[in-house]
């Protein structure tokens, strides 16, 4: 079906198109291997790993950078992003929640990453955004002590970030495809890059005799990425189930009662599987074994991430410092005591 789609034209100008699904995610998860010379099979990534090593380096972190928050953001849940190759490549094939999510992050770890690497002046091909007196729109009269400020030399250069991450995971030419999983994807990654973009916000500085501010100069930084993976898994569980609409171009909610996703929003198509037991066709390990929390209602108490399967609680030693004591001067010295703690783990 995807075959179909291509129009011939295309391989020529576009050879990502080219790349089977597999490759085109191995390509994201081991983005370092692409520029081993067996491996280049788009003239692209050759291009990019004889122009700019540092700039796929950059990708690179910035992958795993998205990768981490994702295991940091699921670690309760019952699907973990583990980061085992025979999981996440299962969990990219298809177009669930999780799917949505690894794929939004991932932007946001690309765009994260190249963007903070052009602020502290890799040579990744950027320059430092110069925001020329935009607040000067206002007419002088309106200028308050709150307005008054100019932007400093080098803004974060989101934008930069924003480019290198679509280039990368969406090609240069951007391809007339329509298929399902391609608007999806689209869809996905401009949700991850916006819970940065939309994020940003001002610092500012002032500048003046004894602590006047007679002078306010202000940058744009980008929010922590703790805080975009918090977002992303907000958009994960409010996520919007979506069917094909009828021009073949789009798609449309699921149920009539849904409100159309926003560009923040993450959109799947297909269900989940349950995660409980180990498929490896969906990429599950089961939750056996699995740390979970006896007290909470939520997903990650025993009820729900054991599946109904039940629990054992076992205790365990966990060493913390004790009895510290102040010592003249100016040190602090502890001992290691034990405290004995109930750890609760799947059947
Ligand atoms: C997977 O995660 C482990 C530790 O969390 C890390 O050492 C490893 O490099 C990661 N692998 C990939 C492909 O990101
Ligand atoms: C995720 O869960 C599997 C078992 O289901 C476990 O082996 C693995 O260590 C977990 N990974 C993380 C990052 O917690
Ligand atoms: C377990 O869940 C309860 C209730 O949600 C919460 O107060 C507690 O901090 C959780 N414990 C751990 C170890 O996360
Ligand atoms: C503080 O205590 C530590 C450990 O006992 C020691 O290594 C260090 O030199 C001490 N520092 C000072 C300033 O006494
Ligand atoms: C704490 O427990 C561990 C394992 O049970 C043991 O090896 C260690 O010596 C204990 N430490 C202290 C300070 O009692």
């Amino acid at each position: 079906m995807r075959a179909v789609l291509v129009p011939v034209c295309l391989l020529l100008v576009s050879p990502i198109s080219t790349l089977s699904w597999a490759s085109s995610v191995d390509l994201v998860l081991n983005i370092k291997q692409m520029c081993k010379p067996a491996k280049r099979s788009s003239s692209r990534i050759a291009k990019i790993c004889n122009n700019r090593p540092g700039l796929l380096e950059q990708m690179a972190i910035g992958v795993n950078l998205a990768l981490t928050q994702c295991q940091y953001q699921f670690r309760y849940r019952r699907w973990n992003c583990t980061n085992s190759s025979r999981s996440i490549k299962k969990v990219m094939s298809k177009d669930t929640r999780e799917t949505g999510f690894v794929n939004a992050i991932i932007a946001a770890g690309i765009t994260y990453q190249v963007t903070r690497a052009c602020t502290k002046g890799e040579q990744i091909g950027c320059s430092c955004n110069k925001r020329k007196k935009k607040n000067k729109k206002k007419k002088p009269t309106e200028v308050s002590p709150e307005t008054d400020f100019k932007w400093d030399g080098c803004a974060e250069n989101i934008d930069f970030g924003i480019k290198r991450s679509k280039d990368f995971l969406e090609g240069r030419h951007k391809k007339k495809r329509s298929d399902m999983n391609t608007l999806v994807k689209s869809h996905n990654y401009v949700a991850g890059r916006l819970a940065i973009k939309n994020y940003m916000r001002k610092e500012c500085k002032c500048h003046g005799l004894s602590g006047s501010c007679a002078l306010r100069t202000c940058i744009r930084k980008m929010p922590a990425f703790r805080e975009v993976g918090d977002r992303l898994k907000e958009r994960f569980d409010g996520a919007a189930k979506v069917i094909p609409g009828n021009d073949g171009q789009s798609f449309i909610p699921e149920g009539d009662t849904i409100k159309p996703p926003t560009r923040f929003d993450l959109v799947y198509s297909e269900e989940s599987p349950s995660f409980c037991l180990p498929d490896s066709s969906v990429g599950s390990f089961g939750t056996q074994g699995r740390e979970c929390n006896e007290t909470s209602p939520g997903e990650e108490g025993c009820g729900i991430l054991c599946c109904g399967r039940g629990f054992q609680v076992q205790t365990k030693e966990v060493e913390h410092s004790c009895n510290c004591e102040f010592v003249y001067c100016c040190n602090v010295t502890c001992q290691v005591c034990n405290e004995t703690v109930k750890v609760a783990t799947c059947q």
